[in-house]
């Protein structure tokens, strides 16, 4: 493991039934408070987004809107927020998912993407795939290209990544950290 993924992982604290009975949650405001480990993830994603060719990045309401935002400044690009639904005030897109009970929609601004851009979707993990794969329909049917989803870590015990994979179409799947 490189010295950034041990770094980054070192500041991911583990919560035991949080935020209910039986689940493990990796609390990441560790690694927010420390200005060398946020730095050190900001800058490994910006670089990511550049490689990629991004023209923008699309951050995932909450805890993508946290990392996502930095990311898009040190890359120098536009920052584009995808909402829970009901926050945005302009005209929107929306796209609804399955949650294990129930389920949930978000939202993005229709007017933020065009068919010139490239979009990044940054979110700190990928669980089960669905918040991601529904950021990838709405990108697509707002006209943009998905140039890959990036997060900070990846749940390898459950099966995002064979949910996520199929609806990227060959775009990538980029996890800093499998945990
Ligand atoms: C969490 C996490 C990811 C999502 C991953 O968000 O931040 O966005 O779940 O789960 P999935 O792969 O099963 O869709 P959540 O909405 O729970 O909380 P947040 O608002 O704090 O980001
Ligand atoms: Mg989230």
């Amino acid at each position: 493991m490189t010295d950034i993924k041990e770094l980054l992982l070192s500041r991911i604290r583990d919560v035991q039934d949080y935020p209910e009975p039986g689940v493990l949650f990796k609390d990441i405001t560790p690694l927010l408070a420390d200005p060398a480990a946020f730095t050190a993830l900001t800058d490994t994603l910006a670089e990511r987004c550049v490689a990629a060719g991004a023209t923008k990045v699309v951050g995932l309401e909450a805890r993508g809107f946290i990392l996502g935002a930095p990311v898009a400044v040190r890359a120098g690009l536009g920052f584009i927020p995808v909402r829970k639904a009901g926050k945005l005030p302009g005209a929107t897109l929306a796209q609804a998912y399955d949650l294990e009970y129930g389920s949930a929609e978000i939202e993005v601004h229709a007017e933020d993407l065009t068919a010139e851009d490239r979009v990044m979707i940054v979110d700190d993990v990928l669980a089960t795939g669905g918040t991601a794969e529904a950021a990838v329909h709405l990108v697509r049917r707002a006209g943009a290209e998905v140039a890959g989803v990036s997060v900070l870590m990846e749940l390898g015990f459950l099966p995002g990544r064979e949910r996520l994979e199929p609806a990227l179409e060959g775009a990538p799947l980029d996890a800093l950290l499998v945990v």
